[in-house]
């Protein structure tokens, strides 16, 4: 795979009011980043070291994929040739990314484009497991044309392996023994039961490496098949990928931006109380982009114990805010509530179409001031303003600046933040690539539910045991 993409589609870390000097008081001074220099080198030399290996092997996808590509792009063909729908069924890093790249990268109306403008079948990712939701899903696809893609890396997950009992079932009554040609795989080689269930009914399977963990698996066939099923270009998000890995090679923050991105937020962190960061995107086409990545950030860095055992409890809150619809809900707080947050826009230079706003309501000068102009222009203007009034107030802010949303640049945008991620947990030497938080609550469940197996013994009397909730405090 080639790293070789047009310069100017680059995208920019613009870290600005973030510094010392940009704000009316706060801000990182170079001193503070200069002082970690030395662990910043050391972060960024051990992630380079262990690149491939271990829970690293996200870092390889763009250059160790080209024969699953093939079989990717083949697959993606026949299933627009025979399908009309093709439903996603996973959670988690399962499913996020699939979400978050076809909202960036597809018609925001897609499934409700007529058959002839859309790249592929209409596209639903089931990541739920609300009744209503999947009785809901069965209303509106035919089951009959559907292709469902069955995305577990452990092959144990109980919300999308019940998903697969319902969907399958389905299948089997309305087209019997044909049900396998309509389901594909993705999941790990040899782990779980969704694998020998796909030996034992042939199904059409995709690997997940053991080294990509659920939440860095967008650009393995966890999200490069549902992208490629949608018309999506893989290869360039994959070579977005590579041109930013290849802007992400130095010790020094300053000659590489997610290890200043580590850095800041380390810095942020530990020394000055920001521990919500809020992902802003102004452009509806990346709003699910700050969902992918609050998951990456929340489960990668939320961790109560250091890799030498000693207690932490570290993390930021990351959430997501949308422009310029959240100005109306959430701004308020972050311009005058707890000096606890930082913002990071998305800001897009260029969008895809053009909007303008007619002349008219000339009697009505505030509303007049808008004809001639475009929406293009009103919501970046609206992003500037935004951060005024943050920076007036002295709030951390800073851009992610993408002069397009494409796959080139949406490509960029999940390595940069995968790389972050890891270089801040190498920073706060943490396992950034475990959940064991998250366990604890699979487990639990599992035991309410009855499941016998033995390794849940201990766990369902742990919660026969738990105290009862006291009627007086349910109004
Ligand atoms: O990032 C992770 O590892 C998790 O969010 C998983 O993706 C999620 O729990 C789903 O796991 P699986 O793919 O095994 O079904």
């Amino acid at each position: 795979m080639t790293n070789t993409i047009d310069t100017a589609q680059r995208i920019r870390l613009d870290v600005n009011h973030m510094m010392e000097g940009a704000l009316p008081s706060g801000g990182v001074s170079p001193r503070e980043i200069a002082s970690l220099s030395s662990r910043a080198g050391a972060a960024n030399a051990q992630v380079q070291k262990a690149r491939g290996t271990g829970w690293l092997g996200w870092t390889e996808l763009m250059y160790n994929q080209d024969a699953v590509l093939d079989d990717i792009e083949k697959t993606a063909a026949e299933i627009r040739a025979k399908f009309s729908a093709f439903v996603v069924l996973g959670i988690g890093g399962s499913a996020l990314g699939p979400i978050a790249v076809q909202q960036a990268l597809n018609h925001i109306r897609y499934n409700e484009l007529p058959d002839g403008r859309r790249g592929g079948p209409r596209f639903y990712v089931e990541d739920n497991i609300d009744p209503e939701r999947m009785n809901a899903l069965l209303d509106v696809i035919d089951i009959g044309k559907t292709c469902f893609n069955v995305i577990t890396k452990s092959g144990a997950t109980a919300e999308t392996m019940s998903q697969y009992l319902i969907l399958t079932e389905a299948l089997k009554a309305r087209v019997g023994d044909k049900w396998p040609e309509h389901v594909i795989a993705t999941t790990s080689a040899e782990k779980g039961n969704l694998i020998r269930l796909a030996r034992e009914y042939g199904l059409k399977t995709f690997i997940i490496p053991d080294s990509v963990g659920g939440r860095f698996s967008e650009l393995s066939p966890v999200g490069l098949l549902p992208a490629a099923v949608c018309g999506i270009d893989i290869r360039a998000m994959l070579s977005g990928a590579a041109d930013m890995d290849s802007r992400c090679r130095s010790d020094d923050p300053w000659q590489n931006p997610a290890l200043l991105e580590a850095v800041l937020q380390y810095i942020l962190m530990t020394q000055k109380g920001i521990n919500v960061h809020v992902v802003m995107p102004y452009a509806d086409s990346l709003k699910y982009m700050a969902d992918w990545f609050c998951q990456l950030w929340a489960e990668s860095l939320g961790k109560n114990l250091t890799r030498d055992g000693e207690t932490c409890h570290v993390g930021q809150t990351p959430t997501k805010s949308l422009g310029v619809t959240d100005q109306h809900s959430q701004l308020q707080l972050y311009t005058e509530g707890p000096y606890d947050k930082i913002v990071t826009f998305l800001k897009v230079e260029k969008f895809r179409s053009e909007c303008a706003i007619p002349h008219g309501c000339a009697e009505f000068p505030d509303v007049a001031f808008l004809g001639g102009k475009t929406l293009n222009q009103l919501i970046e203007a609206e992003r500037a303003g935004t951060e005024y009034a943050l920076v007036k107030q002295s709030r951390l802010n800073q851009t992610v600046i993408l002069p397009e949303v494409n796959a080139c640049t949406v490509g960029q945008l999940i390595f940069f933040f995968e790389m972050a991620t890891a270089y801040m947990g190498e920073l706060l030497n943490i396992d950034a690539f475990n959940q064991p938080g998250v366990e604890e609550s699979k487990i639990a469940s599992y035991a309410v539910l009855g499941n016998t197996a033995e390794k849940y013994a201990a766990k369902r009397l742990e919660m026969q045991n738990r105290p009862a909730s006291k009627a007086e405090y349910i109004l």
